[in-house]
This record gives structure tokens, C-alpha cells and sequence, in this order.
């Protein structure tokens, strides 16, 4: 190869690097604003059973649905390169360990998904969908989300 050339296909590997590496920032972004909104549905479900907001059933409904559909494609916001940075909480067995982290995905959308209607019964409905959502964000977080130091 000519030297020019040669040069030519160093600086655009450069470039495609620094393409994925954008992209990498960029699914970190995404699934932590993604886990942001669960996180935010959870919060004002939260409210309305402390007696913070007054019950809303259309709005316990919405907020277990913004759930369902938010925990939609989550796993696919994990690129390889993406394991660290961009102060990321992602743990390394979501990497190792890809089945058993789809698997605790697909319990939340599940949940999810059969909570709508009971968290849009009543209170006491909101109380146990809560419980059921609370323990498979936990069966998630506890092995794949890196604890705050
Ligand atoms: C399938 C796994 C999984 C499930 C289920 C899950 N989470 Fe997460 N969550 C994560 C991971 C991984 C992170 C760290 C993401 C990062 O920093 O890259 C996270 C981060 C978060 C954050 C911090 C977001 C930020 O960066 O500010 C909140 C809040 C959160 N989750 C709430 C919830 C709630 C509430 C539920 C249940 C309704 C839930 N999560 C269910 C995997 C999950």
C-alpha cells in the first residue's frame, strides 16, 4: 500500500473508532434515562401510597404501563464497549451473564404487564402491584447494577 494511502485508512479506523465509542456513550445515556423513567412511575406510584398524591387510577394504570413498555429493548442498550464508562452502574455479569439478565427483564415486563389492570383497580390493587414491581427491580439490581459506593 502507498504510504498516503496507508494514512488514509489509519485516520478513517480513527474515525470508526470514535464512532463507536460515541455510540457506546450514547446507550449509556439511553439506558439510564430509560431506567430514569421506571424509575420516576415507581416514584409516583410510591406517592400515591404514602397518601403524598391522592389515588388516580388512570394514573396508576399509565404509570405500570410507562413500566411495561420502557423495560421494552432495555437489554439491547448494553453494546459491547459499553461496560464501563460514562459513570455506568451496569454490572460486569450483565456481559458474562446475558441469559440470566434477559431472563430478569423479561420478569419485569411480565409483571408489568399483569399489574396494569390490578394497579388500576384501587388502592389496595396499586399496593400489591407496587410490591410484585419493587421485588423484580430487586431481582435485577441485586446482581446486575453495581451497588453505590
Ligand atoms: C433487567 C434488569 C433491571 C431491572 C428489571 C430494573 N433495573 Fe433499574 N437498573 C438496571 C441497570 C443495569 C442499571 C444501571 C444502568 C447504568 O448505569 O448503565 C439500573 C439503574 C436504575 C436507576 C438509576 C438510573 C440513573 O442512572 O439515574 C434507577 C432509578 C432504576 N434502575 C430503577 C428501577 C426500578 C424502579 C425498577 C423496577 C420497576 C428497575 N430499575 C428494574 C437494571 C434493571
Amino acid at each position: 500500500m502507498k504510504s498516503g494511502l496507508k494514512w488514509l485508512a489509519v485516520a478513517a479506523g480513527v474515525v470508526a473508532l470514535g464512532g463507536t465509542a460515541l455510540a457506546q456513550a450514547d446507550a449509556i445515556k439511553q439506558r439510564q434515562e430509560t431506567m430514569k423513567a421506571i424509575g420516576g412511575a415507581m416514584g409516583g406510584m410510591a406517592k400515591m401510597l404514602k397518601g403524598e398524591e391522592p389515588y388516580d387510577a388512570a394514573k396508576a394504570k399509565a404509570a405500570v404501563e410507562t413500566i411495561a413498555a420502557r423495560a421494552k429493548g432495555f437489554d439491547a442498550l448494553f453494546p459491547k464497549g459499553s461496560e464501563t464508562g460514562a459513570e455506568t452502574a451496569a454490572a460486569p455479569k450483565i456481559w458474562a451473564d446475558p441469559n440470566g439478565f434477559k431472563a430478569a427483564l423479561a420478569k419485569l415486563e411480565q409483571t408489568a404487564g399483569a399489574q396494569a389492570a390490578t394497579a388500576g383497580k384501587d388502592l389496595d390493587g396499586l399496593k400489591a402491584s407496587v410490591g410484585a414491581l419493587g421485588g423484580a427491580c430487586k431481582g435485577c439490581h441485586d446482581d446486575y447494577r453495581l451497588k453505590k459506593s
